[in-house]
């Protein structure tokens, strides 16, 4: 079956399940250790991706894998609770079918949220780092194959939208939290980097490196989502001071940073849904 009917029928399914006026302005897709920022929505619908014809699960055990809806700052939103990645073996039209879905149940804005490494040695573990800009290492693009949608031959000069990154420095600098601003390097994994390979990313560029996220802004910006992206800093990834890299310490750092990536999107949506032109 192709992959726009596969979605559509997501796309039926789960709009069975929500209220009928329930309209998503924004979709968020939560990484590694982040996922119970959905258990703050008010009025809460979770759905499991496993009730989803074709959806595909995520193997990682730090990800719930359902879809949930809800009201978060009073914002009407979806969230997927995990994703699936390319180095569990799946395609990149698989990694990317969640961002489908959502634009299928109407979302205006994807907030897509990670953990990552720092290439910035000014940058700390613990941190949350607002992605400015990706370099798409993973060697995969979700919009190789016949032309569709309108064309394949995507603009990603202006990836991650400009008045959503003003608008959540603004938001970080009212709560006085510490928000990094830089480019996010996607690579496949699941090995971590050399040396040779972090002083390289380093140098092209990078200012934090993860294995999902940059497929996932490709396509959001393919069917004309407006885009934010952020980090939640795991683990220092420095050539010269290279610490072994545990997934575990990965999942619970990022789990650390949950709360001030809360704190900041709770401030933020009601700005982003009035940039949206939605109050
Ligand atoms: N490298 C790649 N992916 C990651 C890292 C890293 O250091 N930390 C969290 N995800």
């Amino acid at each position: 079956m192709q992959n726009a009917e596969k979605v559509q029928i997501c796309v039926r399914a789960l709009k069975n399940k929500f209220p009928p006026s329930f309209s998503p302005l924004a979709g968020l897709v939560l990484g590694t250790g982040l996922g119970d920022l959905a258990g703050a929505f008010e009025e809460r619908v979770s759905v499991p991706y496993a009730e989803l014809p074709g959806f595909p699960l995520s193997g990682i055990v730090s990800h719930a894998g359902c879809f949930a809806a809800g009201y978060f700052a009073g914002v009407p939103v979806l969230a997927q609770q995990g994703r699936c990645h390319l180095y569990e073996g799946r395609t990149p039209e698989e990694v990317c079918m969640g961002v489908r879905v959502m634009a299928g149940l109407g979302i205006k804005a994807l907030i897509v949220t990670n953990a990552a490494g720092v290439l910035n040695p000014q940058f700390n573990a613990g941190g949350l780092m607002l992605v400015t800009d990706h370099i798409n290492l993973t060697g995969r693009s979700p919009l190789t194959g016949p032309a569709r949608d309108g064309g394949i031959f995507t603009d990603m000069g202006k990836a991650y939208d400009a008045a959503f990154v003003r608008l959540a420095g603004e938001a970080a600098l009212r709560l006085a939290l510490r928000l990094e601003k830089g480019v996010y390097v996607g690579v496949a994994g699941p090995q971590f980097e050399t040396r040779a390979e972090t002083r390289f990313y380093r140098l092209i560029g990078g200012d934090a490196i993860g294995m999902s996220s940059v497929l996932e802004v490709i396509t959001a910006r393919h069917l004309g989502l407006r885009v934010l992206s952020l980090s939640c800093l795991t683990n220092k990834n420095l050539p010269d001071c290279m610490e072994e890299v545990d997934i575990e310490d990965i999942v619970r750092v990022a789990g650390q940073c949950g709360a001030s990536l809360e704190r900041l999107l709770r401030a933020l949506l009601p700005e982003l849904a009035a940039e949206c032109g939605r109050t």
